[in-house]
């Protein structure tokens, strides 16, 4: 790829708190937080070798899912949108927000009540932007974005959604027109023109990859989709996600890009 996709990242560290972020897999246990900061500082390098500045923003140990940055603002390359997270325990992790996208964005839109959208159910898909009907991101919120969105000459579009966290849970873009789909997506009319790399049963986690500049970073741990990404001739990294892993938490969740 010539010109990079993108060339700034925003992460917030991960607070002690974290050992008490909303989780849908008890059964995996608690996060350790010493390791959780360690797999942090091998995200942040991660995404400085793909070529981005990054900015680390303090942990907010009243926040145990505020390391999950990426649901609390959407960056499109032509305006940021601050959201309004569909979890009660979540919806003032924006405060600050604004103010810190408005040193990188002249234009910044938001969510109003009743409306709620979290970052991690919008997928980037060039000039259109596909949005998870998920119990986080309500047909209000969506609304609301595909408004902004149309403001500033993009499309988009709302995507029913199976009982998964978010859209980007279980697919996720990697450019070329590649779109890594886990089974509950596999049918989906809204994506029939895509080439689709199926993600295997019991590698779902990884249904959420980030593809940033040459790159798409993996979880580590996962050969099966790791083989067909690079089948598909793009450069990996793997990360070990295991902590956040436990509380539902995926490679696009711990950042903003843009
Ligand atoms: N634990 C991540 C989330 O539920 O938002």
């Amino acid at each position: 790829m010539s010109e990079p996709m993108f060339t700034k990242a925003i992460v917030r560290k991960p607070a002690r708190s974290l050992v008490h972020g909303i989780t849908t897999h008890p059964e995996f246990g608690k996060p350790d937080y010493e390791l959780a900061v360690r797999q942090h500082d091998a995200y942040v390098k991660a995404l400085e070798r793909c070529g981005l500045a990054v900015q680390v923003l303090p942990a907010l140990e009243e926040f145990p899912d505020s390391c999950f940055v990426e649901d609390v603002a959407v960056c499109t390359p032509r305006f940021a949108l601050v959201t309004r997270p569909g979890a009660e325990s979540r919806r003032d992790e924006i405060t600050g927000i604004r103010g810190l996208l408005a040193a990188h964005y002249q234009v910044i839109e938001e969510i109003k009540a009743p409306g709620t959208l979290e970052g991690g159910d919008v997928m980037m898909v060039g000039e259109k932007f596909y949005i998870g009907l998920s119990s986080r991101t309500n047909a209000e919120g969506c609304a609301q974005f595909i408004k902004a969105l149309e403001r500033h000459g993009f499309t988009g579009q709302g995507v029913r959604m199976p009982p998964t966290l978010h859209l980007k849970t279980g697919c996720s873009y990697m450019e070329e027109n590649v779109l890594l789909v886990d089974a509950a997506f596999a049918g989906y009319p809204e994506f029939k023109d895509f080439r689709h790399i199926a993600i295997a049963p019991e590698e779902t986690y990884t249904a959420n990859c980030l593809r940033i500049n040459d790159y798409v970073i993996v979880p580590a741990g996962y050969p099966r989709t790791l083989a067909a990404i690079k089948a598909q001739g793009m450069k990996t990294l793997e990360l070990d996600m295991s902590e956040y892993r436990k509380i539902d938490g995926g490679l696009s969740c711990l950042s903003l890009r843009f």
